[in-house]
């Protein structure tokens, strides 16, 4: 049986938000006391876009310093950045050989990034779902947490695994993936359009709430945030063509870890602005102090240069280990 080992990753591109945190890092923080769990920053995946090489370092901290303050201990997961760990790229080559264009060419991610201009997109964005493959299979995990906009990535990584354990006759040696998608909130809406993902590109910084929002901005955002003009409803099922109100309470139950249909019986009939009110509460509550952890944290780069080599190092020997089988496999072989 394969050893259960959970792999997930973030890139740090900065402004990392409550979609990124109700959607993936809160999971993370609960897993890792069930598994051995392994988290990235992908600062690799960012450059598929172009980057500013000083923000992208600083952004680079500032992920750290998010997932410690959200609650990832570094004594029990594996924190580091992709670069550090040079198998990542070098087992991406090798999905660069074994997946198909056609794979890639059918990714919605690449086609909404790429917009019409597919033409002048990076090779990397295409080819940016190998690099995620190679990500989780190079520690043979076999479990990784997302949110929904990630499903994809993660069945075609479930594809490149088989083509590979296939066409190298080495069956079950790479794992078949679980995602681990959050069955109560596994997309994050934005505050201003309920049918858009909350996202860290959107150009309105009142469509997402950031981790390092502070309470006044929070309650000014959560104020704004689109509502229809029907009070809220009792029943789950007049949620339904609601996007915005949906959102709003399904982020509210999230945040209390209280089910939908406890919030509808608490606030059903009532207006959203009492709703508003509690919810700003409540966001307030969980994230001030995860903001006021970050900026802290970031106020000691020594640290976070400490957690980051610390992690580099236990990921690198398994990553090491585990190339020098695969090139093996494959009949490649490292002379030096
Ligand atoms: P990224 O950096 O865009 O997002 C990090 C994580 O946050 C989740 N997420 C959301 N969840 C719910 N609602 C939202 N609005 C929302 N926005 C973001 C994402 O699903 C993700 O889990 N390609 C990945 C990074 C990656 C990765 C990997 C993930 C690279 N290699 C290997 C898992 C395994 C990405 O761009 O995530």
């Amino acid at each position: 049986m394969q050893k259960q080992r959970v792999f997930s990753g973030v890139q740090p591109t900065g402004n990392l938000h409550l979609g990124n945190y109700l959607g993936a890092i809160k999971n993370f923080v609960d897993l890792q006391n069930k598994f051995e769990c392994i988290y990235c920053i992908v600062d690799l995946h960012a450059i598929t876009n172009r980057q500013d090489p000083k923000q992208l370092k600083s952004n680079i901290f500032e992920t750290v310093a998010s997932f410690i303050a959200s609650g990832l201990d570094p004594e029990k997961s594996i924190i580091f950045n992709q670069a550090s760990v040079s198998a990542h790229s070098e087992l991406a080559w090798v999905f660069n050989c074994v997946a198909r264009i056609g794979w890639m060419n059918r990714m919605t991610q690449f086609k909404e990034k790429a917009g019409a201009n597919k033409e002048n997109a990076s090779v990397g964005l295409l080819v940016y779902p190998n690099l995620m493959a190679a990500d989780i299979l190079i520690y043979k995990a076999t479990h990784v947490p997302v949110g929904e906009d990630q499903k994809q990535h993660l069945e075609l990584t479930r594809d490149i695994a088989k083509k590979f354990n296939n066409d190298f006759k080495c069956e079950n040696y790479f794992p078949i993936v679980q995602p681990l998608i959050s069955e109560e909130i596994s997309r994050v809406m934005s505050l201003k359009d309920g049918k858009k993902k909350m996202s860290k590109s959107d150009d309105s910084d009142y469509s997402r709430i950031n981790l390092k929002d502070d309470k006044d901005l929070i309650d000014k955002k959560i104020k704004k945030a689109k509502t229809d003009s029907t009070p809220i409803p009792t029943k789950i099922s007049e949620l339904k063509n609601r996007d915005e109100a949906a959102n709003l309470i399904s982020i509210y139950s999230n945040i209390n870890n209280v089910s939908v249909e406890k919030v509808l019986k608490e606030f059903g009939g009532k207006n959203f602005s009492t709703f508003k009110s509690k919810l700003s509460e409540s966001v307030v509550e969980k994230i001030c102090p995860i903001g006021e952890e970050i900026k802290k944290l970031l106020k000691d780069e020594g640290y976070l240069t400490g957690v980051l080599e610390k992690g580099a190092k236990k990921a690198d020997l398994i990553a090491k280990s585990n190339i020098k089988e695969i090139y093996d496999i494959i009949g490649l072989a490292k002379f030096s």
